[in-house]
């Protein structure tokens, strides 16, 4: 996991799944790797969904904020898949790991730990730390929550993070987060 830079912690990265109609899925997932135990804890979702009845996942390394709105908030479109042995993967990925996925189901959550099977790595970028991009990041977990509860308490955190995306992010910052706000649809 060292090389794919998956170290101890949570690593957001986005999930490539496939359903039993062959249509891949992407959304934004946090992947734990707690002393070498690596799990993901998903909500009743598409993602769960598609694991559960074909349990492989693929994590995605992505620093492309635009992909990680769109994917958290919409979907994808099919042309930004590559199939890998019939496997869905991003093609704007720095890198992917194919995991094999054991389900413990909960109500509303699940855990689903994850055994890697193989992994690419396309790219080894220098990423210097931009907080325009950690604030989209954060933005949207706070967006994803929005358009379930509808709270404005989650509309006050975007606002918040946008206003660090316009001070240090860059265009593809300032993309991503109007297509949030696009996505989010009207404010309360
Ligand atoms: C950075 C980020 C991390 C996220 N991590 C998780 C997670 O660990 N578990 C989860 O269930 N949802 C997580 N989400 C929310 C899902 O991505 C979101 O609910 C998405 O719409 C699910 O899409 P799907 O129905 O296509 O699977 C995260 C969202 C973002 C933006």
């Amino acid at each position: 996991m060292d090389d794919f830079g998956i170290h101890d912690g949570i690593s957001e990265v986005i999930f490539t799944t496939i359903s039993p109609d062959g249509i891949p899925n992407a959304a934004p997932m946090g992947l734990h790797n707690k002393e070498g135990r690596l799990f993901v804890r998903i909500y009743n979702s598409k993602t769960l969904e598609n694991i559960t009845s074909k349990p492989v996942a693929a994590a995605n390394i992505v620093d492309e904020p635009v992909l990680f709105v769109q994917s958290a908030l919409s979907d994808v479109e099919p042309e930004r898949f590559e199939f890998v042995e019939g496997f869905p993967v991003l093609k704007d990925a720095m890198g992917w790991i194919l995991f094999e996925c054991k389900c413990k189901k909960g109500e509303n959550i699940s855990v689903v730990e994850l055994s890697p099977i193989k992994g690419k790595i396309n790219t080894r970028k220098l990423l210097p730390v931009n907080r325009g991009f950690n604030a989209v990041i954060e933005a949207s977990i706070h967006a994803t929550r929005y358009v379930v509860f509808r709270e404005q308490e989650y509309i006050e955190r975007i606002e918040y993070y946008n206003s660090i995306v316009k001070k240090c992010g860059g265009a593809r910052e300032k993309e991503a987060m109007g297509l949030l706000y696009e996505l989010i649809g009207p404010k309360k």
